[in-house]
């Protein structure tokens, strides 16, 4: 039965929700599930924003024959190659034998490359070509690496939408609500968009950078991402987001500890730094255990905060693994530009401390603080002069 929610008077979402999924790419818990959006623009010619993914492949080819209302489909844009929107461009293929799929010359390519087919009608579109289809008129405007090379953006004119591709996107499913002035964002949202954004397109700050820049020049009324709710309001907080995001500037003046710990020695230090970083009058402390927080969290943390601790024990005479994977993907994703506090363990042949250091030294712009604290074993009385120097000193580059 279909499901769909309208934006204005000619154009529906006609996508759908995932609750099913684990796992997003096979990599990224959803817990909340994920949406698929699609829109359909009803006007002389009919033209679908992209499709959706197998999983709810039945749900959106009704929701897209229900708004038809009988006329024939003409045009399939297809913003993203990936295959969580392209899944049904062969179903669509067959339901509308007519459809033409607009697409860059690579979106054919990639189409080929995970589908084995050349398409017969097609119009290969380039950056600000235009595409008219009655009173609606649709500009292309190329996004590469934000995060295919062959994402575009499709701004409407007519009603001042642009069709934004995976930017602004969320990992959750759409509760009915499909608008964000519709939830509480900041409440429910928040962390699920940063978390997609840091993971997902994160690596690409510059091209993202590129990407609002031609932004800023439309006029811009509604936002519609491929997955999750579309703007219409506070288009601003979105923008002032992606923007810090993509210049890897803090959210927050924020700590956050990272530890790993086997058997509750190394977390006891964080512990204890913590405490005293809350005496010091940091209000904004947060610790994670790298082994039962998913990276994807840790990594959107270290975007949100200003300042990280790393603390960790030496493993198989190197650095603790699970670790060892946040700081690997810490520098897959770009993060940069942070303050380090560091704790290392090792009950014999210490290394974790400097194996973290050479994995932030292949990150730009990491500052890592000088007072670092070695644990043998365990904290002992006479350490905690050391935890205290590292607790002053974030405290202190805090106030920069
Ligand atoms: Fe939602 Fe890059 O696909």
């Amino acid at each position: 039965m279909h499901c769909t929610r309208k934006i204005s008077n000619d154009i529906t979402w006609v996508g759908g929700n995932d609750r099913r999924l684990a796992l997003f790419e096979n990599l990224f818990p959803v817990p909340r599930g994920v949406s698929y959006n699609s829109y359909l623009i009803m006007d002389e010619k009919t033209t679908l924003m992209d499709t959706a993914d197998a999983a709810i492949s039945r749900q959106f080819l009704e929701n897209v024959e229900y708004v038809l209302e009988g006329r024939k489909l003409d045009y399939l844009v297809v913003n993203h190659m990936e295959p969580d929107h392209c899944a049904n461009i062969e179903q669509l293929l067959l339901y509308y034998p007519e459809l033409i799929i607009v697409g860059n010359a690579m979106t054919f390519q990639y189409l080929k490359q995970f589908y084995g087919k050349e398409v017969a009608n097609k119009l290969v579109v380039k950056e600000n070509d235009v595409l008219e289809l009655g009173k609606h008129t649709l500009h292309f405007v190329t996004a590469p690496m934000v995060h295919w090379p062959e994402v575009m953006i499709a701004y409407e004119s007519t009603e001042k939408i642009l069709f934004s591709a995976d930017a602004f996107g969320t990992f959750g499913a759409l509760d009915g609500n499909l608008f964000a002035d519709e939830v509480n964002f900041d409440r429910d949202w928040l962390a699920d968009a940063r978390r997609y954004y840091t993971n997902i397109v994160g690596k690409y700050g510059v091209q993202v950078q590129a990407a609002l820049k031609k932004a800023a020049a439309l006029e811009i009324k509604v936002i519609c991402p491929l997955h999750g709710p579309v703007w219409r309001e506070k288009l601003a907080y979105l923008l002032d987001k992606y923007d810090k995001w993509s210049r890897y500037e803090p959210e927050e003046k924020a700590v956050a500890i990272f530890y790993g710990s086997m058997y509750g020695n190394t977390e006891n230090a964080a512990q204890i730094l913590a405490c005293r970083l809350a005496d010091g009058g940091i209000r904004n402390v947060k610790m994670y255990d790298v082994s039962g927080t998913h990276v994807s969290e840790l990594i959107a943390e270290t975007f949100r905060c200003s300042h990280i601790v790393l603390a960790a024990p030496t493993y198989n005479a190197g650095l603790y693994p699970a670790m060892e994977t946040l700081l690997t993907d810490m520098q897959a994703l770009n993060v940069q530009g942070k303050a380090v506090g560091i704790i290392e363990n090792g009950t014999w042949g210490c290394v974790s401390g400097k194996k973290m250091k050479e994995k932030l030294a292949g990150m730009k712009d990491m500052l890592v603080l000088e007072d670092e604290v070695t644990l043998k074993s365990a904290l002992q009385v006479s350490g905690l002069q050391g935890v205290d120097k590292l607790a002053e000193a974030i405290v202190e580059s805090m106030k920069g």
